[in-house]
């Protein structure tokens, strides 16, 4: 049986149905505000980005992959037939980088697109500029499809001198400084680039997502929906059929949901991971979903665990009680675990306490600490699911509700799509989840830059 100061923050973790509706209906809301008006936390950012592809595209394009675990810099070649080939490297991005000068972060980046190239030898015509979409997961109020400006860092980043700017010219001027004969020609989010992945592989998607470092998600939507957009654009947009710009992908940003905590269930957990974060009292959302923050709670529950004496012995280690001592591996490492002993060695191996000093009722409150922290970031996730499919009427449509993942957490945290199902199955029905499919597009974003990068080559050779 659990220790009663266990049960008593159980109801932060374990929501109820009407917890959860109430929560999709504050998302809708914020939803709603934010494609109404500028300057949300929400930011419910137009893409820009008309054209979902059908899997017939074809051409050779750089992507560039800023914002997840690690840059990426990726030669796509679109095959057409629903195929593509990726060549890629990854790069390290050092904390000094994350949080120096922006400047010497772009010339980094730069620099690692010179040696991919010279590292793969492209074929590409270097005559031609070659053409690069970027994709910058980050939050960027865009005015075109390359052209945006950086509204807010999140996920541990903070350069200078680059909030305000265009991440575009950023990127273009370092790539020139440095002669890299490359053309930035299109600026994605890493949802939107799994959002046009997704549908070049299977079929067109509604909403892609990411369950990674961070999380957010882009769906489509009609473009008279989004009414900051102003009369003008409205109007254009209705002129046309589908591909005349009917319809627009739309960054959420759900990560901030809620930054004034009204609905989210925040508990002291996440009140002193919020308050010793680089970005207090921002991306509420994220810092409860995403896999920057699952093993931080989690460390933050066993601390108290350990100071109310229940756990350990009321003894921790260096390494538990370091900020940010270990990550969302070791949640998935405790939920992976078929036995008490592979959870004693897990313990040990992560958080270096010797596995004689772990009782049995230590080795439950480490299980029900990670299920109940992993448990609510997919019932949460589910959540902005819900959230977007309602928003969308999809359910009044007989077209499929298909969902492009990426990221860590949906990748590697086992149980998460069937407890985002559950979570589903209680906000918008059993019939309704089950309409809903899945998919991962693992390192999609590359490949839906590269079809940016593709639309914009188009449009540019059309003197559009
Ligand atoms: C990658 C995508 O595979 O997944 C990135 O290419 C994305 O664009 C990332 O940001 C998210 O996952 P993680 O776990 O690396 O943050
Ligand atoms: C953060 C970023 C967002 C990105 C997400 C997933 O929430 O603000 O732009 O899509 O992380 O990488």
């Amino acid at each position: 049986k659990l220790p009663a100061e266990v049960q008593a923050i159980e109801k932060f973790f374990y929501l109820t149905p009407e917890r959860l509706n109430e929560i999709v209906k504050g998302f809708r809301t914020e939803f709603e505000d934010g494609l109404q008006n500028f300057g949300r936390d929400t930011a419910m950012i137009p893409s820009y980005c008309l054209n979902v592809p059908n899997g017939s595209e074809v051409g050779t394009f750089l992507a560039l992959d800023l914002g997840g675990t690690n840059l990426r810099v990726c030669e796509v070649t679109l095959e057409g037939k629903n195929n593509f080939n990726v060549q890629q490297r990854k790069y390290k991005i050092t904390d000094e980088l994350k949080q120096g000068e922006a400047r010497a972060l772009f010339d980094y980046i730069a620099d690692s697109v010179d040696s991919f190239l010279t590292d793969i030898g492209t074929e590409m015509d270097e005559n031609e500029k070659i053409h690069l979409g970027f994709t910058f997961s980050f939050p960027v109020e865009q005015t075109a499809l390359n052209k945006g400006k950086l509204l807010t860092w999140t996920k541990g980043f903070a350069c200078k001198n680059a909030i305000g700017h265009d991440v575009v010219k950023l990127l273009q001027d370092a790539l020139d400084r440095k002669h890299v004969h490359v053309r930035c020609s299109a600026l994605v989010n890493d949802t939107v680039g799994t959002l046009l992945s997704r549908s070049y592989q299977s079929g067109p998607a509604l909403i892609g997502a990411i369950f990674g470092t961070g999380t957010n998600g882009a769906y489509i939507d009609r473009v008279e929906t989004i009414t900051k957009l102003g009369e003008t654009a409205i109007t254009e947009s209705k002129k046309g059929g589908k591909d005349a710009g009917e319809y627009m992908v739309v960054n959420t940003e759900w990560g901030a949901i809620d930054n004034q905590r009204k609905v989210l269930p925040v508990s002291m957990f996440d009140n002193k991971l919020d308050r010793e974060s680089i970005n207090p009292r921002k991306q509420a959302f994220e810092k409860m979903v995403s896999g920057m923050y699952l093993g931080e709670i989690v460390r933050n529950i066993l601390l108290y665990l350990v100071d109310n004496l229940l756990l350990f012995s009321g003894y921790s280690s260096p390494i538990l009680n370091t900020h940010y001592g270990f990550d969302t591996a070791f949640v998935s490492a405790i939920e992976a675990a078929k036995s008490a002993q592979e959870v004693k060695s897990a313990i040990f191996r992560e958080l270096n306490i010797p596995e004689n000093n772990i009782s049995e009722q230590d080795v439950e409150l480490v299980q029900w600490a990670c299920q109940a922290v992993s448990t609510r970031a997919a019932a949460l996730s589910a959540c902005a699911v819900a959230a977007v499919v309602l928003h969308t009427k999809a359910l009044d449509r007989s077209d499929p509700i298909d969902v492009g993942m990426d990221g860590s957490v949906a990748e590697f945290l086992p149980f998460f799509e069937e407890r985002v199902r559950a979570a589903l199955r209680d906000t918008i029905g059993q019939d309704a989840e089950q309409r809903v499919t899945f998919g991962l597009a693992k390192d999609g974003s590359g490949v839906g830059a590269a079809l940016c990068a593709l639309q914009a080559y188009k449009a540019e050779k059309q003197g559009l």
